[in-house]
């Protein structure tokens, strides 16, 4: 939806008075999507166009955020209890602190969970239909984790990885059987497994390596649909805001 500058700028909380937003725009300190507009008229989407005052991006409150993090070892996807924080852990939330105000830290949540071994790709937004959208058991969106195992896994134990293999899950404080679905399995040169599924239960690929023999000894996840974490160039504990629907798109290969 179209919103006009002058209107925008005032709603963003930044300036006291449309006075001083008037003069702001007048001098030339604002620009959208990277043009400077001297036009305090001038329309445009704030969903999609990005407005700078003097060189910092200004925002509605409570438009959506949304993050894409490298997650490194040892982090955990949850908020700090009082033993975890005096056992010294550390929380996804906490990367991204000084990057948002204290409400987007607050509504912020992740999409999905990587244990806290496990390293890569984890999406984080204040948008919980996004979250819904790309975790829930409905959309079968793929996601590839790269594997390295104790021992290097025969050719049964990828073909059994293929077909779908039974783990043990627990809901409710019950024990279940579970049989994955089929997943694509491709060994790399260096023996690196990287193992595809479009399911996401708890431990799911070591507790499909764990039911072979084999243990996991390093986890990473590539990818999300077609969003891939290498394409980024996300140094391990940096992350990157982007924007929600160039996000979708990756995911979905929408266009
Ligand atoms: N599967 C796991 O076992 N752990 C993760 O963190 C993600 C997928």
């Amino acid at each position: 939806m179209k919103v006009r500058l002058h209107q925008f700028l005032s709603r963003t909380g930044q300036f006291s008075s449309k006075r001083e937003v008037k003069e702001a725009i007048w001098a030339g300190e604002v620009t959208v999507a990277g043009s400077v507009i001297k036009d305090i008229a001038f329309q445009f989407n704030a969903n999609t166009k990005e407005v700078h005052w003097k060189g910092n991006m200004l925002r509605l409150p409570g438009l959506h955020r949304t993050y894409v993090l490298n997650k490194p070892r040892g982090v955990i996807c949850s908020r700090l209890n009082r033993q975890e924080r005096s056992l010294g852990k550390r929380s996804v939330f906490e990367l991204l602190r000084t990057f948002v105000d204290d409400s987007t830290y607050d509504r912020m949540l992740t999409v999905g969970r990587l244990d806290e071994q496990t390293t890569g790709l984890l999406i984080l937004t204040t948008d919980g239909h996004l979250v819904h959208r790309i975790a829930s058991p409905d959309s079968k969106i793929e996601k590839a984790y790269a594997v390295k195992t104790d021992l290097p896994p025969s050719e049964e134990a990828l073909d059994a990885l293929r077909k779908g293999v039974e783990i043990e899950l627990e809901e409710n404080g019950v024990v279940q059987a579970y049989q994955t679905l089929p997943a694509q399995v491709v060994v790399e040169e260096d023996g690196t497994v990287v193992l595809t599924i479009s399911e996401g239960k708890k431990r799911q690929v070591r507790r499909m390596f764990a039911t072979l023999g084999y243990e996991v000894i390093d986890l990473h996840r590539r990818s999300i649909g077609g969003l891939n974490l290498g394409l980024l160039n996300l140094a391990e504990g940096a992350s990157l805001e982007m924007d929600e629907r160039l996000l979708c798109q990756s995911i979905f290969n929408e266009s």
